[in-house]
C-alpha cells in the first residue's frame, strides 16, 4: 500500500540516507529516482560508518530490495566499486535491480564536466565533477547511452559514434582536448555487460507490482529541492529533479500512488558548491557549525558552507514538494548555543519578502530577517522522546514546525540509527 518519497528540503546533505535507513525492515523496496554518484550519504549502523554515493541507503537493510530507477545516471565503474566495498564489509547486494532505461555516464561526460567548469571561470557551479550535467544534457538531447544499449553491441557502437561525432568537435575545437575513440568507449561499456545483466529489470513494473501486493516502497531522492533544475537556485543546481515530482518520473510510479512526501531538513543550513545562500555565516559561528556538525562533503571532501535555519526555504520546499511530514535532523549540533537565529523572511533592497522572491537576482540580494530563540546547554544525544528534550529545544522545534509548512514527525539527535525521536510514525 504505502509509497513514500524522501526529499531533501535544503541544498543537500540533510540526512536523507539516515532517514531511509531508520525506516529499516518495515520497507520492502528503496528506489533512487534521480542523480548519480554526485550524492553522498553517510549512514551509521551500530557505530559502523557507511558512505554511499550511488546506491540508495536501503541497501544496508538485508530485507530491502534496492532499486536504481530510470531517472538515475549510472557510472558503472562507481557502481561496481561501491558494490565491492559493501560486499567486503558483509552487506548483501545481490537483490539490487537497475532500470534498463537509466542513462550511463561515459568517461567523456566527466571530462566535459571538468572543462566546462574551468571555462565558466568565476561563474563555475562548483559541480562534483562526476559528469552528471553532461550526461543529463545528452539524455535531453537524445544522444545518451542507456543501460539496455550495452547488451546490443551494434546498437551501442552506433549510439557511441553518434554521440562522439558531436563531442569530439567540442572537445578538440572548443576545449582543446584530445578526441575520444569510439572503440575505447564501446570497450569501456562492454567490459561491464556480463556483471550488469542479471541486475537489469523493468523497474517500473517491479515497483508497481510490489505496490499492488501491498509492499512498502520508498523513493529516496538524491540532492535536494534547492538544487532542483526547475525549482532550485538555477544555474547553481544539479541537472535532475530531486523534488517529489522528479521522484515519480524517475521511478515510473504514478503520482496517485504516493501516500507520504517526507522532507528532510537540517536544524540549520548547509550548502556545497557555488550559488546564493542568504543565511550563510562567514564568521567563527560558521566554522563552529561546520566543526560541530562534521560538515565536510562525503563525495568530494569539500567543507560545506554553513548558516542558520531558513524558514522561507522550508516553506517553499514544503509547497513545491507537497510535504506531509518533516524529519528535522542534527538538532544535537545546536546544543550549547546561547541564542539561535532563524530566518523568517528576507529583506530585498528594503522590501520584505515572506516567500521566495520571484527573480533569482532578488534572491541574490536577499538579506535574512532573523528571529532569535533561546538555546539550551544540555547534551540531547540520548533523548528518545520529545519530553526528554530541554524546554528551549522543544520550543525551537515547535517554532520551526509552525513556520515551515508541515508537521515535524521525526527529530534527529545524533548520526546513529537509534538517535531519533519519533513524534508521528512515518509508516502508518
Ligand atoms: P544525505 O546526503 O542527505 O543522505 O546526508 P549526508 O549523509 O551527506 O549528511 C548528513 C550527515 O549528518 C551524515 O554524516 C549523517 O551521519 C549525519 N546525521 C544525520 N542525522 C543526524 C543527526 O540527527 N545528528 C547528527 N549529529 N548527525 C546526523
Ligand atoms: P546529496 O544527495 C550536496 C551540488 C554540487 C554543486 C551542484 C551541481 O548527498 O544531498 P553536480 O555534480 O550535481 O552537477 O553539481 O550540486 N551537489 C550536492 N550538494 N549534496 C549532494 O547530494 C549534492 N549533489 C550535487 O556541490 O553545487
Ligand atoms: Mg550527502
Amino acid at each position: 500500500m504505502p509509497a513514500l518519497v524522501v526529499v531533501g528540503a535544503q541544498w543537500g546533505d540533510e540526512g536523507k540516507g539516515k532517514t531511509t535507513d531508520i525506516l529499516g525492515t518495515s520497507v520492502d523496496y528503496v528506489v533512487k529516482p534521480n542523480g548519480g554518484n554526485n550524492a553522498g550519504h553517510t549512514v551509521v549502523v551500530g557505530g559502523e560508518k557507511y558512505e554511499l554515493k550511488l546506491l540508495p541507503a536501503g541497501i544496508l537493510t538485508p530485507t530491502v530490495t534496492p532499486v536504481i530507477g530510470n531517472g538515475v545516471v549510472v557510472n558503472l565503474e562507481a557502481l561496481f566499486d561501491e558494490i565491492e566495498m559493501l560486499e567486503s564489509r558483509g552487506a548483501d547486494t545481490s537483490k539490487l535491480r537497475i532500470s534498463a532505461n537509466a542513462h550511463l555516464v561515459a568517461p567523456y561526460h566527466q571530462v566535459i564536466d571538468k572543462v566546462t567548469e574551468r571555462f565558466l571561470g568565476k561563474r563555475a557551479i562548483g559541480t562534483t565533477g562526476r559528469g552528471i550535467g553532461p550526461t543529463y544534457s545528452d539524455k535531453a538531447g537524445r544522444i545518451g547511452i542507456r543501460v539496455q544499449d550495452i547488451f546490443d553491441e551494434s546498437i551501442l557502437r552506433q549510439k557511441v559514434e553518434g554521440a562522439l561525432r558531436q563531442k569530439n568537435e567540442l572537445l578538440v575545437k572548443v576545449y582543446n582536448r584530445r578526441s575520444v575513440e569510439v572503440e575505447e568507449i564501446v570497450e569501456y561499456f562492454l567490459e561491464y555487460a556480463d556483471r550488469l545483466a542479471p541486475m537489469v529489470a523493468d523497474t517500473s513494473l517491479l515497483l508497481n507490482n510490489a505496490l499492488d501486493e501491498g509492499k512498502v516502497v520508498v523513493m529516496e531522492g538524491g540532492q535536494a529541492t534547492m538544487l532542483d533544475v526547475d525549482h532550485g537556485t538555477y544555474p547553481f543546481v544539479t541537472s535532475s529533479n530531486p523534488t517529489a515530482g522528479g521522484a515519480v518520473v524517475g521511478s515510473g510510479i504514478g503520482p496517485t500512488r504516493i501516500n507520504r512526501v517526507i522532507g528532510i531538513v537540517k536544524a540549520y543550513t548547509t550548502r556545497v558548491g557555488s550559488g546564493p545562500f542568504p543565511t550563510e555565516l562567514f564568521d567563527d559561528m560558521g566554522v563552529y557549525l561546520q566543526t560541530q556538525g562534521g560538515e565536510f562533503g562525503v563525495n568530494t571532501g569539500r567543507p560545506r558552507r554553513c548558516g542558520w535555519y531558513d524558514a522561507v526555504i522550508a516553506r517553499y520546499a514544503s509547497r513545491v514538494n507537497g510535504f506531509t511530514d518533516y524529519v528535522l535532523t542534527k538538532l544535537d549540533v545546536l546544543s550549547g548555543l546561547d541564542r539561535i537565529p532563524v530566518c523568517v523572511a528576507y529583506d530585498v533592497d528594503g522590501v520584505r519578502h515572506d516567500e521566495m522572491p520571484v527573480s533569482q537576482s532578488d534572491f541574490h540580494h536577499a538579506k535574512p530577517i532573523f528571529e532569535h530563540f533561546d538555546g539550551w546547554k544540555e547534551d540531547i544525544t540520548g533523548a528518545r522522546t520529545f519530553e526528554d528534550l530541554p524546554e528551549n529545544a522543544q520550543k525551537y522545534v515547535l517554532a520551526l514546525e509552525q513556520m515551515s509548512g508541515c508537521r515535524i514527525s521525526v527529530i534527529g539527535v545524533g548520526p546513529d540509527r537509534e538517535q531519533s525521536i519519533v513524534r508521528h510514525e512515518l509508516l502508518d
